[in-house]
């Protein structure tokens, strides 16, 4: 039994994401990507856990377990329903989500762009259009400006490598493109948008940390493979790394890990189990991840901003996590700067395409009366966080 003990102000927390939560989010790319004909996605968003209206009940679970901070994002649609018409009842909102963390003792952690876009952007080339990046740091400017003096920390974009890569590269992502080329310039200009929102998140009110979170894979060479892994570092990862220069801190998000062999990814090897999204339980992918963003950045510091395991079993979420936390601190150990951990997700919620099947959630959620049920990995985690230490049996 080893008692791993986190540094003072260690921050513990969970996240989600507007889309993924709040419902009813019909003026964005993903709601009518959801609806398309002959669409990929098993299902739509439709009214997701209700979060719009249930917030305060979700906050009052995150306090209730005893963790420090809430992730959550903003709903870009809802705030600018039309090229430059702004909801002042939607910014309202959010800085009531705000205040509510605040009141609760909780840091809220805010995402500025979790993958969707407005209608009316995607209409006009999405992150194809010249002044994307100029329109998503107009966005941030207005909110930070009705928000930004009770921000705790500020990510700018969710994982711009899988908006750029599954968008318009894997065609999975609205909008639908399979092109590694636009995916190319996709990604340069979410790295432009990112820079130019970092400035407008400094300029306007409050004093935070901004930076963003990045999708991370514990990318492992098999048999000739390392010149491939190379290149997919490099598009996958690498560029939004050097994108980060200047920033106060990484998000590191990661799932799992991929062989890459000189034909690509060799997909889950035979004999270790899968999640749910069938890619394999691989908890130390973590480590490995926290690891190279920070070699890689030259030291900046890292937030896990998400963590966690797609599985209906949640004995072996526990594991998972458990494990993985077991690696941060492994890195903390050897001085790597780690601020936190935020598990991935606080609900039972819309994972993309593939609707509602797979569980992250700390919280069931029922799909028709919306109640919220913590799981017993909810207790665990949140006694961890209290304690501030992992017991490793
Ligand atoms: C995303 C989340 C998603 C999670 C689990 C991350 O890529 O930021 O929106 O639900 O992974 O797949």
């Amino acid at each position: 039994m080893a008692h791993l003990a986190f540094p003072d102000g260690f921050l513990w927390g969970t996240a989600t994401a507007a889309h993924q939560v709040e419902g009813g989010n019909v003026n964005n790319d993903w709601w009518a990507f959801e609806h398309a004909p002959g669409t990929v996605c098993v299902e739509p968003s439709g009214d997701a856990c209700d979060s719009w209206n249930r917030w305060p009940e979700d906050l009052d679970i995150v306090a209730g377990l005893g963790l420090g901070a809430y992730r959550f994002s903003i709903e870009w649609s809802r705030i600018e329903p039309a090229e430059g018409e702004w909801s002042r009842a939607a910014i309202e909102h959010y800085r009531r989500m705000c205040a509510g963390c605040h009141e609760r003792g909780l840091v809220p952690i805010v995402t500025f762009h979790h993958f969707t876009t407005p209608r009316w952007l995607a209409e006009r080339g999405g992150w194809e259009a010249s002044d994307a990046p100029e329109r998503f740091a107009r966005l941030c400017a207005r909110v930070v400006d009705g928000l930004g003096d009770l921000v705790g920390w500020a990510c700018t974009f969710n994982e711009p490598n899988i908006v750029s890569s599954m968008g318009y590269r894997f065609g999975v992502f609205p909008p639908a493109v399979r092109d590694g080329a636009r995916r190319d310039a996709v990604s340069g200009a979410l790295c432009r948008a990112h820079r130019l929102g970092v400035e407008a998140l400094r300029a306007g009110p409050g004093d935070f940390p901004v930076g963003l979170t990045l999708s991370m894979t514990d990318f492992q060479a098999a048999d000739g493979g390392e010149e491939r892994l190379e290149r997919v570092r490099r598009t996958s990862e690498d560029v939004f790394l050097e994108a980060t220069a200047g920033d106060d801190f990484v998000g590191v998000q990661t799932y799992s890990r991929d062989r890459i062999g000189p034909d690509g990814s060799l997909g889950p090897e035979p004999g270790v189990p899968v999640t749910q999204m069938g890619y394999e339980v691989w908890p130390a992918a973590l480590e490995a991840t926290v690891r190279r963003a920070w070699a890689r950045t030259g030291g900046t510091p890292v937030l896990v901003t998400e963590n966690g395991i797609g599985t209906a079993d949640d004995e072996q979420r526990r594991a998972f996590v458990s494990e993985a936390i077991a690696g941060v601190h492994r890195c903390l150990g050897d001085g790597i700067d780690v601020r936190g951990y935020l598990h991935w997700s606080l609900l039972d919620n819309f994972e993309w395409v593939l609707g509602y099947g797979p569980r992250f959630g700390l919280v069931e959620v029922d799909r028709t009366t919306f109640g919220r049920r913590p799981k017993p990995s909810a207790g665990w985690f949140g006694a961890l966080a209290r304690a501030n230490a992992l017991e490793v049996v």
